[in-house]
């Protein structure tokens, strides 16, 4: 097996291509929108849902060719997604991918009219997906709608918005990751396995290999907003605190304040708890 420095390189390149392939060229009338749509596609993402996909196809045995227009079509939406995230009356974002936002570049009017382009092409590039041994692209069409809809993504956007402030407790939290994140993360790789005609038992698990990798992952991008640079991560550092989002940090912290609170009635003779308590939150191994 190769490395997986050296086999994500080479799938992200394939990835790139079909992608080029797959969107209207930047000429395209009307230019600007195409430009922007492509501007935010080729920043320079991680790709992560697209090779995912990728490794679920072979993982069920098949071509992972077979599964590069679900690849292309999961990556449109999760950048669509990105784009609206960042915009003035969502997250307010000026750095994304290590470059200015979109609508930094093009005005918000674009960058909300790029983002629907990227959804809707998303279904344009899936439904051109080969019928598979035991599902169609039919199948994979009505997937992702569900799971870029009300439900999952857009909904947990809004459960997101509606949190700023409000001191969700762990539930909620969850709700709003598994729904904004884990969603498409564990759509990505079920497209991916049926592409490759995965049977109902090995689709399951790998739909559920996907949500609690994907839940996991969003956990982790609220502890980098905490811990790392802008710089490092290519997006503006520190925001969900500056925006009293919830976020598991957030949250881990409530969670040791109110173990602090439980100590009220030992007084002085608690102290050794109490800075206990204090370290485990902030250490860092
Ligand atoms: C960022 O996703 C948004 C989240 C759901 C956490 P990624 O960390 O995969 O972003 P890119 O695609 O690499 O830019
Ligand atoms: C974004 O979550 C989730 C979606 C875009 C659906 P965040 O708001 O935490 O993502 P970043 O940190 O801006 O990438
Ligand atoms: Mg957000
Ligand atoms: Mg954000
Ligand atoms: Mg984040």
């Amino acid at each position: 097996m190769t490395t997986l420095k050296t086999y994500a390189a080479a799938q992200r390149k394939r990835i790139d291509a079909a992608l080029n392939r797959a969107l209207p060229r930047a000429a395209v009338r009307p230019a600007t929108l195409h430009e922007a749509m492509r501007y935010s596609i080729f920043a320079g993402g991680k790709r992560l849902r697209p090779i995912l996909c990728l490794a679920a196809a072979e993982a069920c045995g098949g071509d992972d060719k077979l599964a590069l227009p679900a690849a292309c079509a999961v990556e449109c939406i999760h950048t669509y997604s990105l784009i609206h995230d960042d915009l003035p009356c969502m997250d307010d974002d000026d750095l994304r991918r290590g470059k200015p936002t979109n609508h930094k570049v093009y005005g918000d009017a674009v960058a909300v009219l790029a983002g629907d382009a990227l959804l809707t092409v998303a279904f344009e590039i899936v439904a051109t997906s080969e019928p598979a041994r035991r599902y169609n692209a039919g199948d994979m069409v009505r997937d992702l709608a569900i799971t870029a809809g009300s439900r999952h993504l857009v909904g947990g956007q809004v459960a997101d918005m509606e949190g700023e402030g409000a001191g969700l407790g762990a539930r909620e939290l969850r709700f709003i990751h598994e729904s904004k994140t884990a969603a498409l993360l564990s759509c990505s790789i079920r497209l991916g396995a049926m592409s490759a005609g995965a049977t109902p038992r090995k689709l399951a698990a790998l739909s559920e290999f996907g949500q609690a990798l994907g839940l996991a992952f969003q956990v982790i991008d609220d502890i980098l907003d905490v811990t790392q640079t802008s710089a490092k991560l290519g997006k503006s550092a520190g925001k969900d605190e500056a925006s009293d989002k919830a976020t598991y940090p957030a949250i881990h912290g409530l969670l040791t304040r109110k173990a602090i609170a439980a100590l009220k009635p030992f007084g002085k003779s608690a102290a050794r708890l109490e800075q206990l308590a204090s370290y485990l939150l902030d250490r860092d191994y």
